[in-house]
């Protein structure tokens, strides 16, 4: 959701700032801002739509400067315009903010504020900020930040400045991401790593109700009761190149690519002769103690969940079940000190699964992590946390990020079942030789992905589709009619294989595409069955299947074929050729996939 940069330092603000807001542009916004600090004066500029508006609008303005603030928008609080985007002034413009998150208890402030004769110029939540710091400005700017703190209620991430107050910028959060860059005679904020990973790979994560001031050669953190804190330097083990397209035409399809690569560095993460290790986060006794594990988080990280939960069950004989992180807290989870409660998570920032985590976590769950962000929100929150090891991922439809999550997910699966003894040694070295044969047996989809190209040209003008499977199948089908939603607009429902009859077959046409996930070998004769149903009401059928599967091949109007793999594992094959298949007609309708509409790359509001 909205992105923050801010910069102090020797001249360049302008750049760093509108680079940094670059590459913030993954995170979904609708209008983009700057605020510096210029002759004693601050400048606000801000437009309404993409980053480049705001770019060609700054063309032929000066707006050197040693010190500013800038900011993508995701609207809330009013519609996305020019007057709601980032940087708020104050009323006489001395101040300027940036902020992401909810400012919950603005209305109040704001009719307090006016009655004390503040005019709003904007609809947002955030321009309380700004006029709050006005009215309790008394010299010091630190000093009105510690005092507007007391006031508002909700989420925030903020980057302040003051006119009077030209070598520093102070910056604060609770319950949304922000860190500071730590530069050689120049120091950064952030919302996320990306931004500023040009400059320093160096950073302090900021916790909970954190306050930092910061000048060009000195960074002072103070904690929530105002005393000063040394928070821990982390080193960001991401390359700049990481963040950049390395010569693709989209993050999406370098991110599809580079699977291999994450899975096969996931799984060295955790791999320590030839067996899973995750005692740093699991001992034996606890694992002991596991009567049940929940698993919970949202979107494509849930379908990762689903896939986690089939191996609990399947592998390491594991009660478990997986659920949507905004449901979790209000269904009165059945929570005990023998529950492991795992949060699966990218970004580490989402909030619904963080509030997700402190229900389980005040229920008495030992709770574990697994994102892909080191120092992320959700990795601080959590007892303990696992790093899927997926690289930056920048396009809002996450890819290998949820590879990576599956391949974790599995792992752990085994690891509790090697410790549980309901797998024997043998069995674990060859589930992990399976694991890392994935890597290879993916390259060669990806070679051939110059085929599913003419399927998406036919998908390209549909308006419905379905995706089908059985089993484990339904968890792909699931996770590919997703990734077609987002990056296409195509309206797609992916069911269990046996259940459409049960009604949704009634939307079947000639012509409607259904796509087809065949992998699960018991089950293969009963989807080819529902398949048949399906043909004989003109369905279009697209189906994904081990490559000499010529009984599927047969029944498919399209097929494409990978190689054979075990059942269990077979998501992480079968799911490639449906990234593929969403991107390519994501392309042919001339959508912007990395940045599809109304998306945000990191969901940070309810
Ligand atoms: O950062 P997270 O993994 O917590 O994000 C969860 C979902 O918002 C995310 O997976 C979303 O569904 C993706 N856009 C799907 O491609």
């Amino acid at each position: 959701m909205c992105g923050i940069v801010g910069y102090v330092g020797h001249g360049k603000a302008k750049t760093v700032i509108l680079e940094g807001l670059e590459k913030l542009e993954y995170r979904g916004y609708d209008s983009a801002g700057i605020a510096v600090i210029k002759d004693s004066e601050i400048i606000i500029e801000k437009k309404k739509g993409r980053l480049q508006n705001l770019e060609n609008h700054l063309k032929d303005i000066d707006l050197d400067s040693d010190i500013g603030i800038g900011h993508t928008r995701w609207a809330t609080h009013g519609e996305p315009s020019d007057k709601n985007s980032h940087p708020h002034y104050n009323r006489d413009k001395t101040i300027a903010v940036v902020h992401n998150g909810i400012i919950e208890n603005y209305s109040l402030i704001k009719k307090d504020l006016k009655e004390k004769g503040y005019i709003f110029e904007s609809d947002t939540d955030t321009e309380v900020v700004a006029h709050l710091l006005d009215f309790l400005y008394e010299g010091d700017l630190f000093d009105a930040v510690t005092k507007m703190l007391k006031v508002i209620r909700g989420s925030y991430a903020l980057g302040i400045i003051h006119k009077d107050f030209p070598k520093e910028l102070i910056c604060t959060r609770k319950d949304s991401p922000l860190v500071i860059g730590i530069g050689n005679n120049e120091n950064f904020i952030a919302s996320d790593v990306p931004a500023i990973l040009k400059h320093t790979k160096n950073v302090y994560f900021l916790e909970d109700g954190d306050i930092a001031k910061i000048s060009a050669d000195t960074i002072k953190i103070f904690d929530k009761t105002l005393t000063p804190v040394e928070r821990e330097i982390k080193v960001i083990e991401w390359d700049y190149e990481q963040a950049t397209k390395g010569g693709y035409p989209h993050f999406m399809i370098k991110e599809i690519f580079e699977q291999p690569k994450s899975i096969e560095e996931t799984l060295n993460r955790r791999i320590k002769n030839s067996m899973p290790d995750f005692s740093d986060v699991l001992t034996e006794e606890e694992i002991k103690k596991i009567d049940m594990v929940h698993i919970v988080a949202c979107g494509t990280a849930y379908h990762a969940g689903l896939q986690g939960q089939f191996a609990l069950r399947k592998l390491a004989k594991t009660n478990s079940y997986v659920e949507i992180a905004s449901e979790y807290r209000y269904m009165d989870p059945f929570v005990t000190e023998n529950t492991l409660a795992i949060f699966v998570s990218q970004s580490g920032e989402t909030l619904d699964t963080l509030a997700a985590l402190k229900e389980a976590k005040a229920r008495g769950a030992k709770t574990l992590a697994i994102t892909n962000v080191v120092g992320s929100t959700i990795s601080r929150e959590a007892d303990n946390t696992i790093y899927t090891m997926a690289g930056p991922e920048i396009a809002v439809a996450s890819t290998k990020a949820y590879t990576t999550q599956v391949v974790m997910l599995q792992l752990l699966a085994i690891y509790l079942a090697e410790k549980k003894e309901v797998m024997t040694k043998t069995e674990v070295k060859e589930a992990i030789n399976t694991l890392y044969s994935i890597p290879k047996k993916i390259e060669f989809t990806l070679n051939e992905s110059d085929k599913i190209k003419p399927i998406s040209e036919g998908l390209k003008d549909k308006v419905n589709g379905f995706y089908i499977g059985r089993g484990l199948d339904f968890n792909i089908a699931l996770e590919g009619s997703l990734k077609m939603k987002e990056i296409s607009y195509i309206h797609t429902e992916a069911f269990p294989a046996g259940e459409l009859k049960h009604g949704s077959i009634a939307l079947i046409e000639p012509g409607t595409p259904v796509v087809v996930i065949g992998m699960q070998s018991d089950l293969l004769e009963k989807t080819i069955s529902n398949i048949k149903e399906l043909k004989a009401r003109g369905a279009y059928i697209i189906s994904v299947g081990r490559e000499d599967c010529l009984d599927l091949k047969n029944v498919s109007d399209s097929f494409i074929g990978i190689q054979d793999i075990d059942d269990i594992f077979s998501g992480l094959l079968s799911v490639i050729p449906l990234q593929l298949l969403s991107y390519y007609t994501s392309l042919s309708k001339g959508i912007d996939v990395d940045k599809p509409r109304n998306l945000a790359k990191s969901v940070t509001v309810e």
